[in-house]
């Protein structure tokens, strides 16, 4: 049975654009099919947002969203942020406050997504289904540095837009032999932001639970070649003294997006500056089933923002077809930050429950999107796994 105490939890959903809209749908379905079957509650409060909402209202979102966010949600579930041709006059991505606006406002600084190959699930290699990797071989955690590297003037202009501030754009200085047409992204590395997400991550190593025999952290950087790098690669050395019992590795990363997709099986966490995460993550979702499969969770000391990798899909939006399961899979990681940081063992065996279905589901069920070679709708694929999840905890808690 679960425990006889009803937490009742303020989940804020920012649906956003396009496809982000019928995932969050589902992946709501499955929260509602654990609060009606356990003592878990969930108070949801959805907020409309992102490109075609500054589109239509000239605001990526309504006043006071960010606040709710920041003082009222115990934790965020976003769909996905953008739509093509929609951007701020600035040149700005519409939705950058929601997504970037969040990520520095609260302090998300570790962008944590997990590359995990459900066992029967067919990716798509060369254009066909196949299955290339074995699903025991590919189970690794990307952290993200999510703060600064080379989005941070992005970041910082999105946060300022939201709180008022006027932002000082760090000027093009020097570069007299480039002519005098220059566009600048500064990519500040700094100690502060590197020691943060490099010691998340050795506590991930620490606590996740893995087959592995050896627990391994791997930093991906391009120290051969600049000076940021140079200064993510030393402080991740520093902080790895604190944990003698992981092992480390470090890798390039243009070396890295080679052999992640060799051997998969030799990487368990990994941490990387900003946009590398970024690109190396996209490529990750491919051994996993595609974007479809990919889940994340913007991670900071007292907020958490759970999203899809994937965007808005556009050519697929209303078409009742998308894989929710990357958004199901991002409540699930919810659902267990909740249960780590509120100390709350309801919702992180809810969580576990969560994952096992999910499992079974693929496994067993058959009833898949297109993208993992089914036919299924994202609703009844939602449906499905809302069903399992609500019989199995009746029947295991
Ligand atoms: C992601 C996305 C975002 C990013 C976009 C929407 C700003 O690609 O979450 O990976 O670049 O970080
Ligand atoms: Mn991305």
């Amino acid at each position: 049975m679960f425990g006889q105490v009803v937490s009742d939890y303020n989940i804020t959903l920012l649906p956003g654009d396009g496809t982000g809209n019928e995932v969050v749908s589902e992946a709501k379905k499955v929260l509602d099919a654990i609060q009606d079957n356990s003592n878990i509650g969930f108070d949801f409060t959805a907020i409309e947002c992102g490109g075609l909402h500054y589109k239509e209202h000239g605001k990526e979102w309504a006043e006071g969203s960010f606040e709710i966010c920041r003082d009222e949600s115990d934790a965020i579930l976003l769909g996905a942020i953008g739509w093509p041709g929609v951007r701020r006059k600035n040149g700005d991505l519409a939705g950058g406050e929601v997504v970037l606006g969040l990520r520095a406002g609260l302090e998300l600084y570790a962008n944590v997504r997990p590359i995990k190959l459900y066992e029967g699930v067919s990716h798509k290699v060369h254009g066909k289904f196949t299955k290339v990797w074995d699903s025991e071989k590919v189970d690794l955690l990307i952290l993200r540095e999510n703060t600064e590297g080379l989005y941070y003037n992005t970041l910082q202009r999105s946060v300022k837009r939201i709180k008022g501030e006027s932002f000082r754009e760090y000027p093009v200085i020097d570069f007299p032999e480039l002519g005098d047409e220059v566009a600048w992204d500064p990519r500040p590395i700094s100690r502060k932001g590197t020691e943060r997400v490099v010691r998340r991550a050795f506590d991930y190593a620490t606590k996740r639970d893995t087959s592995l025999e050896n627990k391994k952290v791997t930093c991906v950087d391009k120290s051969n070649v600049t000076k940021g790098c140079q200064l993510f690669r030393s402080v991740f050395d520093e902080i790895s003294q604190e944990f003698p019992s992981i092992s480390t590795t470090h890798a390039y990363v243009d070396a890295f997006a080679m052999w992640m997709v060799r051997n998969p099986e030799d990487f368990d966490v990994v941490v990387s500056p900003n946009l590398f995460g970024d690109i190396i993550t996209d490529l990750g979702s491919v051994l996993q089933g595609g974007m479809g499969m990919a889940a994340s969770g913007n991670i900071g000391d007292s907020h958490g923002l759970f999203e899809p990798v994937h965007g808005s899909s556009p050519k697929y939006t209303g078409m009742n077809k998308v894989n929710p399961i990357a958004a199901i899979n991002s409540a699930q990681m919810m659902l267990e930050w909740i249960g780590n940081t509120k100390g709350d063992s309801d919702a992180t065996k809810a969580a576990k429950i969560l994952s096992q279905c999910v499992g079974e589901h693929i496994s067993t069920d058959a009833i898949l999107t297109y993208d993992l070679g089914g036919s299924a709708t994202t609703s009844q694929v939602g449906d499905a796994i809302a069903n399992r999840v609500g019989s199995t905890i009746r029947e295991l808690m």
